[in-house]
């Protein structure tokens, strides 16, 4: 078990690239398992989260070998349709390998996703979804089974634009007998990315990014070589820590139009941004203002930069109200940050926050992943030391965290708790 220490660091300053999506990387794995020959991914994050993606793939039987940020999987000889419990109940993306592994195998037995601390996550859509297109499902002892003998293409409507499940309709329904129409469908660019990557290997998706995408079933699929996107999450991390600290950095390989939501936000609180290409240039100088936010479906706040923005509200001038729409648990942060100085107070899907001019350092748990990115970003400007512990939940989700914001001047240490 490691913890960071991190102690106020000054403005932050230079340059870092951002790494690849996780949250694109660990579908395309998974439909990786769809392809009959070597497939090569490139610009996959090293987290353990993508690491543990690979081991139930190559516990299908598919062989998986990594070089640096490069994948090469071969799927053409599964020989197993169970994912073991031990690795499918660490990790929720891995509910992913469902779509791929019943148009390709016919069936799939995965364990229940367990419990997650920002809400309990059913799988429901996912499942009625399957449903709809023939499938039977059967839980029991902590494990779903899927089969199907026929899948079949199918109108389905889903009540909330769900990410994972609109992912694993699209890669089930490419192996499907019949077209497959999703309605409701998730816009998030990690679904484009999913949609492009299976379209390289034949597939005929079309509409990814629209809120109705219509698959083609049965198309036959041929390996491809495919880089995934930068980490739109990872490069607004970034920038709210050079908004925190008063800072002027540069973040390379990102998708500038991925982060409309969150530069309009950033700007709005008075932050400096421009972009160019696949470069985006941050400035910040205090004092910056109040806002308020409300997490949505892509193209709207993303939720999972609402932890992030409630460190930089905490140190903003006057009163901002965060509206969490998406997960119904998701301000274990709020207690923490409190610990660190800040005024926030909770109520159901809403806080408030009032700005104080500054934080003290304490010794604050990462709860999940962003929130401990959160913890890790407001310690850079709380006067004193902070210790951030659990910090195995930040390098799920964040390639060579402390490295780069030591790059870019953070006094960040790792160490053996
Ligand atoms: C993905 C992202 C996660 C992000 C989230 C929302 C990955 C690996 N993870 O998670 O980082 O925070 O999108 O942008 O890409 N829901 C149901 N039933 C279902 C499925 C979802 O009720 O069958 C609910 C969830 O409980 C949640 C909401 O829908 O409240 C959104 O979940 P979803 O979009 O599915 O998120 P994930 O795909 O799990």
């Amino acid at each position: 078990m490691f913890k960071y220490i991190i102690e106020q660091s000054g403005h932050l300053s230079g340059e870092i690239d951002i790494s690849g999506s996780k949250n694109a990387a660990l579908p395309i794995i998974a439909a990786s398992l769809l392809a009959d020959g070597d497939v090569v991914l490139k610009n996959i994050p090293c987290l353990s989260d993508t690491t543990l993606m690979c081991d139930i793939l190559k516990c299908f039987g598919a062989k998986v070998t990594a070089e640096k940020n490069t994948l090469y999987i071969n799927s053409s000889n599964l020989k197993n349709y169970i994912a073991p419990y031990d690795l499918s109940s660490k990790i929720r993306g891995s509910f992913l390998v469902m779509g791929p592994m019943l148009a390709r195998c016919g069936k799939v037995r995965i364990s229940l996703p367990g419990g997650c601390p920002i809400g309990t996550r059913p799988v429901d859509l996912h499942l009625k979804a399957f449903a709809q297109m023939g499938a039977e499902i059967l839980t029991g002892h902590g494990y779903i089974d899927v089969s199907s003998k026929k899948l079949t293409g199918a109108k389905i409507h889903l009540d909330f634009p769900s990410v994972g499940a609109t992912e694993n309709i699209m890669m089930a329904a490419v192996g499907a007998n019949g077209t497959t129409y999703i309605g409701n469908a998730s816009q998030e660019p990690e679904i484009v990315d999913l949609a492009n990557f299976l379209n390289k290997s034949g597939a005929k998706i079309y509409g990814a990014g629209t809120d109705e995408i219509k698959i083609v079933g049965r198309t036959p699929l041929s390996p491809c070589e495919y880089s995934v996107i930068p980490d739109r999450i990872e490069a607004g991390t970034f920038m709210v820590a050079a908004a925190i600290t008063g800072g002027k950095i540069t973040l390379n390989n990102v998708i500038p139009n991925h982060l409309s939501p969150v530069i309009a936000k950033l700007t709005e609180l008075g932050v400096k941004i421009s972009a160019k290409n696949t470069t985006i240039n941050i400035t910040a100088n205090s004092p910056l203002h109040c806002a308020d936010v409300k997490t949505m479906p892509h193209p709207g706040f993303p939720t999972d930069m609402q932890a992030l923005m409630m460190s930089l509200l905490s140190v903003c001038d006057g009163t901002s109200v965060i509206c969490e729409t998406i997960f119904e648990n998701r301000f274990m942060h709020a207690p923490e940050l409190v610990r660190m100085g800040a005024s926030i107070k909770t109520d159901g899907r809403c806080a408030i926050i009032n700005g104080r001019p500054y934080l003290t350092g304490a010794c604050v748990k990462a709860t999940d992943l962003r929130a401990g990115a959160a913890l890790s970003i407001a310690a850079l400007c709380a006067k004193g030391k902070s210790e951030i512990s659990d910090i195995y939940h930040i390098e799920r989700g964040y390639e060579l965290f402390d490295e780069k914001l030591i790059k870019l001047g953070a006094k960040i240490l790792k160490v053996k708790r």
